[in-house]
């Protein structure tokens, strides 16, 4: 059970955002995101968390998973990187919970910032590092439709069945 994750997904702002993602990626060639992505990215970020030994909170990694994206719909609109917009949203998101499935200030500094590094390449923070590498792996680009138009370069691509 968590809670506090359960939390977010229940938070109006939360749910509003996902709307709009969903409205935005209607029809949408390339790789949507939704539920579906936003859970691979966390289970994904837990498998790797328990191989590397890490010591981060499950609840933790799946609130950055479930927020990581919550900025698309913005740069859908208005151009504004989702990274960037995402942590803003997340904040606010945050900030919102009940008293009893409050992240504290540290964690909600942690996941602010993890949301905001998810597309960076030298991440340093250990949580916002598994969540950049689960977003590139969660996506079988090796069964896409539309690879042939996608601008993720070969690199990023992942061409064969991975976990
Ligand atoms: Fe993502």
């Amino acid at each position: 059970m968590m809670p506090r994750v359960d939390a977010i997904w229940r938070a109006p702002l939360f749910q509003h955002e996902l709307a709009r993602i969903a409205v935005f990626e209607r029809g949408r060639r390339f790789c949507h995101h939704d539920l579906a992505h936003l859970l691979d990215v966390a289970r994904l970020s837990w498998i790797r968390i328990l191989e590397e030994g890490v010591s981060i909170p499950c609840d933790l990694v799946y609130a950055v998973a479930l927020l990581h994206d919550i900025g698309r719909a913005e740069q859908y609109e208005t151009g504004e990187p989702h990274d960037v917009a995402g942590e803003r949203i997340a904040t606010e998101i945050l900030a919102a919970l009940p008293g009893q499935a409050c992240f504290n200030e540290d964690e909600q500094r942690r996941i602010r910032s993890a949301v905001r590094a998810h597309r960076s390449h030298a991440v340093q923070d250990p949580l916002a590092r598994v969540i950049a590498w689960a977003d590139k792996a969660s996506r079988p680009c090796f069964a896409c439709p539309a690879a042939s138009d996608c601008n993720w370069s070969l690199e990023k691509r992942n061409l064969n069945v991975r976990i």
